[in-house]
């Protein structure tokens, strides 16, 4: 088990990876929290699977717990979901000392968290991620929110956890897939300001997605670490947190262009990190070593590379305009420079942003 703290001031909290945490969460939660009262938000898949150990576990502790469960997906960070969640808030009578944790997902996370930033102005919030997305990266940062039907994540607030607490044993239940897609944001960390963390993953990709506890509890604390170290230097999003979008504009493009329905977010992701540094490559920022080194990587964890064909580059770089991390305007993109460094540019020429989705085909 390894303890990490992000560092924040008084906004400071603890992150614990470990195995087999679930059936403790009771004695873990307790020095954390100021009254019994205890709200957990979860979906029906992580629900049906999870819950009951936690309930037994925190009733254990001596908790007084309420519960509230989303249908599973995207379409829960709904402005309905969240006012489900504020019903049952105002109903069990939680008050400013009460607790709401939310088990589940990065959409669970992003849901409970909103809710409980906003209901009393804000109570505390225990983060129990289960899918290795939000494990590595939607449970650190304080970032949450819901979706507007006319984007992703419009309605939301910073409300900093405080306690995450990650068991990498509920990754037994999760797929593949959504294994494959949640390393895409570990091996972004690498590339983007950890060259170490990168190499771990490509000694270390059998051991990973075999799911061996030690492992991956070593892979995931030093994701979290990096991500704590980018929150706590800018907890609002002003300026460094930008690097952590590399292959992101690109990525949230082609989700917004295919439905957000084709591709889990890290597929879309990976094709956006392949086509960033086949940008950086050609404007003679990235080495043509490191491009390779990054795309067998990618390939190896069987991520795609790629744009389907039935979108053209021009769709694709005008969605990126559309993108809420344009500024004034003008394409925001990371680049990276080396394996373990990136840069931010606003400067680049659309010529170019087009040859090299082009060549993403
Ligand atoms: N706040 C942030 O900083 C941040 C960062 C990245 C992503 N996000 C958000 O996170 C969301 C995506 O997160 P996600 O990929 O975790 O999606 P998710 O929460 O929808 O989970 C994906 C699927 O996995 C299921 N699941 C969850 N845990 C499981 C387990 N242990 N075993 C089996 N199945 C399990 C869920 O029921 C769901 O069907 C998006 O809404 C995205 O906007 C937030
Ligand atoms: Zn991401």
């Amino acid at each position: 088990m390894k303890t990490l703290r992000v560092e924040l001031g008084d906004n400071s909290y603890p992150i614990v990876v470990g195995a087999k945490l679930l059936d403790q969460v009771g004695e873990m939660l307790t020095p954390h929290i100021k009254s019994k009262k205890v709200l957990i938000v979860s979906d029906a898949f992580v629900s049906a699977r999870y819950m009951p150990a936690i309930q037994q576990s925190l009733e254990t502790a001596g908790l007084d717990i309420s519960t509230v469960e989303v249908p599973t997906g995207e379409e829960s960070k709904s402005l309905a979901q969240f006012s489900r969640i504020q019903d049952s808030l105002v109903a069990n009578q939680l008050d400013r000392g009460s607790t709401l944790i939310a088990l589940g997902g990065g959409v669970v996370g992003d849901l409970g968290g909103f809710a409980a930033a906003v209901y009393m102005r804000g109570i505390p919030f225990v983060q129990i991620p289960t899918t290795l997305q939000a494990q590595v990266d939607a449970s650190v940062g304080g970032k949450t929110a819901i979706n507007h039907p006319k984007g992703k994540n419009l309605i939301g607030a910073f409300h900093q956890p405080k306690l995450v607490l990650i068991d990498v044993g509920t990754l037994e239940t999760l797929s593949q897939r959504d294994i494959r897609a949640g390393l895409i944001e570990v091996i972004k960390m690498g590339v983007i300001r950890d060259q170490a963390l990168f190499e771990m993953v490509e000694e270390n990709l059998d051991a990973i997605l075999n799911l061996e506890s030690a492992t991956l509890i070593e892979m995931i604390s030093c994701a979290c670490i990096n991500k704590a170290e980018i929150v706590a230097k800018d907890e609002k999003e002003s300026g460094l947190r930008m690097v952590l979008n590399y292959g992101h504009t690109f990525g949230h493009a082609l989700e917004a262009l295919t439905h957000y329905n084709r591709y889990r977010h890290g597929e879309a992701v990976s094709i956006g990190m392949n086509c960033a540094a086949q940008l950086a490559k050609n404007l003679g920022m990235f080495s043509e070593t490191d491009f390779q080194r990054q795309g067998v990587l990618l390939r190896r964890a069987k991520l795609p590379l790629t744009f389907p064909p039935d979108i053209t580059p021009e769709a694709l770089c005008d969605a990126m305009y559309l993108d809420k991390k344009t500024l004034g305007g003008k394409l925001r993109l990371i680049l990276p420079t080396r394996i373990g460094e990136v840069v931010v540019r606003d400067d680049i020429d659309d010529r170019h942003v087009l040859e090299a989705i082009s060549q993403c085909f």
